[in-house]
C-alpha cells in the first residue's frame, strides 16, 4: 500500500514533533509535511527520515503559509490523506478586562483561523482520499481558568469546527482530541512565565503536576492522534474526547 501523506502543524517540538516521528517510523512509514516557525526542529526530523519529509518554516497566522503547506503535500507527494492540527499558542494570558485586542486576534489567527484557511484549501484533496483530520484541542475548551479566555475559547471553537466539518463533509473524518497535560515547553512557559497572570491555586496545580510526576509524556496522546488520523471510524466523527476516554480506547 502506498505510504499515507499527512500534514502536521506545530512539529518543531513537543507533541507535534513526537507525532511526526511516530508517523514517520515503521510500520507506518508515512510521508509528512511539517510546519512551524522554528526551522531547526523541522530540519532535524527531516534529516532523521530522508525522503519522507517536506517542511515549511513559516507563521501559521498567515493564510499564505497555510495554503503553501497543502500545496507542498500535493506537489511533492501527490495527495493528502490526513491533517493533524497541533500548532497553538497559550499567550496572551490575562483577564478579559485587560485584553490586548491585537494579542487576542493573533492567538485566534494561529489557533483557529489557520485551521479554517487550511481546511478550505485542503478539502478537495481530502475528499479524494476520504481523508481524516485530527484537531488537537484542550481541556481548557470547557474548563474555565482565570485569564485563559483567549486560549480556552479558541479551543472550544476548534471543537466546534470539527463538529461543523462532520456535518458538512461526509466524505472526510474530523475529530477533536484533548491531549491532557503534557510535559512540553508549553507547560514550562506556564510554570515559569505566567504565574503572576493566573489564579494562585490554578498555577499551583500545574507546579504540583510537574513536581509529582503527573504530566503525560506526549507519546501517549500522540499515539492516539496518529491512530485517529490513519483510521478514525465513523462513530467518532465530529466528536471531541480526551485521549484516554473510553471512546478512544480502540486507538491507543
Ligand atoms: N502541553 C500541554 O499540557 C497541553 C495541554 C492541552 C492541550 N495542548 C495542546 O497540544 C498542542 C501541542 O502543544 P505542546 O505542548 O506541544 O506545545 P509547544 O511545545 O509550545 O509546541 C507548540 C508548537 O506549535 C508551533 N507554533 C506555535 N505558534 C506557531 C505559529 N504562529 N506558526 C507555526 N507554528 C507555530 C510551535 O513551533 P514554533 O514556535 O517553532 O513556531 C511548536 O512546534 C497544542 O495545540 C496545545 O494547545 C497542550
Amino acid at each position: 500500500m502506498p505510504a499515507p501523506v499527512i500534514l502536521v502543524t506545530g512539529a518543531s517540538r513537543g507533541l507535534g514533533a513526537c507525532m511526526a516521528r511516530q508517523l514517520l517510523s515503521a510500520p507506518i512509514s508515512a510521508k509528512v509535511v511539517l510546519v512551524a516557525r522554528g526551522e531547526a526542529g523541522l530540519k532535524q526530523i527531516s534529516d532523521e527520515f530522508p525522503g519522507q519529509v517536506e517542511y515549511l518554516a513559516g507563521d501559521l497566522a498567515s493564510d499564505e503559509v497555510n495554503e503553501s503547506a497543502v500545496k507542498l503535500a500535493i506537489e511533492k507527494f501527490g495527495k493528502l490523506d490526513g491533517i493533524i492540527f497541533n500548532a497553538a499558542v497559550l499567550d496572551p494570558i490575562a483577564k478579559v478586562g485587560k485584553a490586548d485586542m491585537a494579542a487576542w486576534r493573533k492567538l485566534y489567527d494561529i489557533n483557529f483561523f489557520s485551521l479554517v484557511a487550511t481546511m478550505k484549501i485542503a478539502l478537495p484533496y481530502l475528499k479524494k482520499t476520504k481523508g481524516k483530520v485530527v484537531f488537537i484541542s484542550s481541556g481548557a475548551a470547557h474548563h474555565y481558568f482565570y485569564g485563559w479566555g483567549a486560549y480556552g475559547s479558541s479551543k472550544a471553537a476548534t471543537d466546534h469546527l470539527a463538529a461543523t466539518l462532520a456535518a458538512e463533509e461526509p466524505d472526510i473524518s474530523s475529530v477533536s482530541l484533548d491531549p491532557g497535560v503534557m510535559d512540553t515547553e508549553m507547560q514550562v512557559a506556564l510554570r515559569e512565565k505566567h504565574g503572576s497572570e493566573m489564579a494562585a491555586q490554578e498555577h499551583d496545580r500545574f507546579l504540583k503536576l510537574k513536581s509529582e510526576g503527573g504530566l503525560s509524556p506526549p507519546e501517549v496522546p500522540g499515539n492516539v492522534a496518529v491512530n485517529l488520523v490513519l483510521k478514525a471510524r465513523p462513530e467518532v466523527n465530529g466528536k471531541a474526547y480526551r485521549f484516554d476516554s473510553p471512546e478512544f480506547a480502540a486507538y491507543v
